[in-house]
C-alpha cells in the first residue's frame, strides 16, 4: 500500500486512512466467490467498521449486514442496505431495538435465549408483525483464536445450548407472531486455522440429522464470521483467501435441498484497508528502553491495550534504507497500557515523522473513545 504523505502533512493527526483500492478489491473477491453460489449469502459485520463512507461502499456492492445494536440497524439503513439482507444478532436487545428491527422488516432475528423468544413475540404480536427467528446454537467448537474473541464454547453467555435447540424450535412453533426460519452459529474471531471451521461443519450435520428425524425444516444456516487476516504482513497478503474459505463449507456442510447459507464477515472484509495515521511527538531515550511517542493511543486503537494485538507498524517518513534501531512505540494516554509495542525496529526516528498501524480497517475506528477528553479521529479516504 502506498501513502500520500504529502497530503498526510497537511492533515491533523491522528486520523484513519482507508485505501479504497483494496477494500474494492476485497468486496470483488467475496463476491466471485458468492455470486455463482446462488444460496450464500454475506451479510457484512457493521460492528468491525462502521464509517459510513465504508459502510456505503460495501452497501452498494449487494452485500446484507449483520447488526448487534438498533443504533447498526439504523446506520445499515441510513448506508443503503437492503433491510430484507440485515441479520441482528446479540444476547440483549432491548424492547426499543426490537422494534426498531421489526419496523425495518429485517430478515432475520438471531435470538440467543427463550425470554428473549417470548419478548420478540410479544413485541411482533403487539405491532401486528411476524418475526422470523434463528436461534444461535452454541457448538462448543474451540475456536483456537484469543479468549476475549472466542463466543463458541459453553463457558462463554452467547447462544443457546444445542441440547435446548429442539425445545426452543418447539417453542417458536408454538408462538404465533414468529417463525422459525434457521440456526445460528459463530465461534469466534481470527481465525486462521480453518480446521475449526471443519468442525463447526462437523457439528452442524449433526444437529442437522437430529433435526430431520423430529421433521423440522430449517431454511437458512448462518455460520456466522471469523475469517481471519494477516496482521503481520499486510502487503504480502491484502486480501484473505477467500477461495479457501467459501469451498470449505461448502465441501463440508450437508445443506438440505433449497437451504440458503449465510455467512456474517467483519473484520476479512474492512482490516486490510484501513490504518492508523499519526505523528511522533517525540523520541526519548530512556535508561534501558528508547521510546517513540506518538499522537496517537489506545483511545484511537484500542486492540493492542485490550487484547494485546500488534499492528504491523511503519515510519512512513523515513526512507527505506535509512539505519534502524528498536523501541517501544507508545500513545500520551495516561495509562501503562497505552503501548502499540515494544522492542519494535523501526527505521531511526524523529519528531514529526509520520507513523502507520496498520491492518486497522476493522475493530479500529469503530472501537475508538473520548477518553482523557480526546477528540475522536477523522476519516479519510484514498482517492
Ligand atoms: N457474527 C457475530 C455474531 C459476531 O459476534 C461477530 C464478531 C461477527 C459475526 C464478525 O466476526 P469477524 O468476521 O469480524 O471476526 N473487537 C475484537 C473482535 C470482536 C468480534 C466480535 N464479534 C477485535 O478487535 O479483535
Amino acid at each position: 500500500m502506498t501513502f500520500p504523505t504529502t497530503i498526510f502533512s497537511k492533515l491533523d493527526t491522528p486520523f484513519y486512512y482507508y485505501d479504497l483500492d483494496i477494500l474494492n478489491q476485497t468486496l470483488k473477491a467475496i463476491h466471485a466467490e458468492t455470486d455463482h453460489r446462488k444460496n450464500f449469502h454475506v451479510h457484512y459485520a457493521i460492528k468491525a467498521n462502521a464509517n459510513p463512507g465504508i459502510l456505503e461502499i460495501i452497501a452498494q456492492s449487494g452485500l446484507g449486514a449483520d447488526c448487534v445494536s438498533g443504533g447498526e440497524i439504523e446506520a445499515a439503513d441510513m448506508a443503503g442496505f437492503d433491510g430484507q439482507k440485515i441479520v441482528y444478532a446479540g444476547v440483549g436487545k432491548s424492547d426499543k431495538e426490537i422494534r426498531i428491527a421489526l419496523e425495518k422488516g429485517i430478515f432475520c432475528f438471531n435470538v440467543e435465549s427463550l425470554p428473549e423468544l417470548e419478548v420478540i413475540n410479544e413485541i411482533a404480536h403487539e405491532m401486528g408483525k411476524k418475526a422470523h427467528v434463528a436461534f444461535r446454537i452454541n457448538p462448543n467448537v474451540d475456536a483456537h483464536t484469543h479468549a476475549k474473541i472466542t463466543t463458541g464454547l459453553n463457558e462463554n453467555k452467547f447462544g443457546i445450548a444445542m441440547e435446548d435447540m429442539i425445545p426452543a424450535i418447539r417453542k417458536a412453533e408454538s408462538l404465533d407472531a414468529v417463525e422459525y426460519t434457521g440456526l445460528h452459529f459463530h465461534i469466534g474471531s481470527q481465525i486462521l486455522d480453518l480446521s475449526v471451521y471443519v468442525a463447526l461443519c462437523d457439528r452442524i450435520n449433526e444437529l442437522q440429522d437430529i433435526l430431520d428425524k423430529e421433521g423440522i425444516q430449517t431454511a437458512n444456516i448462518n455460520v456466522g464470521g471469523g475469517l481471519g487476516i494477516d496482521y503481520d504482513n499486510p502487503d504480502g497478503n491484502p486480501i484473505p483467501n477467500f477461495k479457501e474459505y467459501f469451498e470449505l463449507f461448502e465441501e463440508h456442510l450437508k445443506l438440505r435441498e433449497g437451504q440458503q447459507l449465510h455467512f456474517e464477515l467483519g473484520r476479512s472484509v474492512v482490516a486490510q484497508c484501513g490504518s492508523l495515521i499519526a505523528r511522533t511527538l517525540y523520541v526519548k531515550e530512556g535508561h534501558t528502553k528508547k521510546f517513540v511517542i506518538v499522537d496517537a493511543g489506545f483511545t484511537e486503537l484500542v486492540r493492542p491495550a485490550m487484547y494485546g494485538s500488534h499492528h504491523f507498524t511503519q515510519n512512513l517518513s523515513a526512507a527505506n534504507d535509512a539505519p534502524k534501531d528498536k523501541y517501544d512505540v507508545v500513545g500520551p494516554i495516561c495509562e501503562s497500557s497505552d503501548v502499540f509495542s515494544t522492542d519494535e525496529v523501526l527505521p531511526i526516528t524523529h519528531r514529526g515523522d509520520f507513523i502507520a498501524f496498520r491492518s486497522a480497517g476493522a475493530y479500529g475506528e469503530v472501537m475508538a473513545s473520548t477518553y482523557n477528553c480526546r477528540q475522536l479521529p477523522e476519516a479519510y479516504f484514498s482517492e
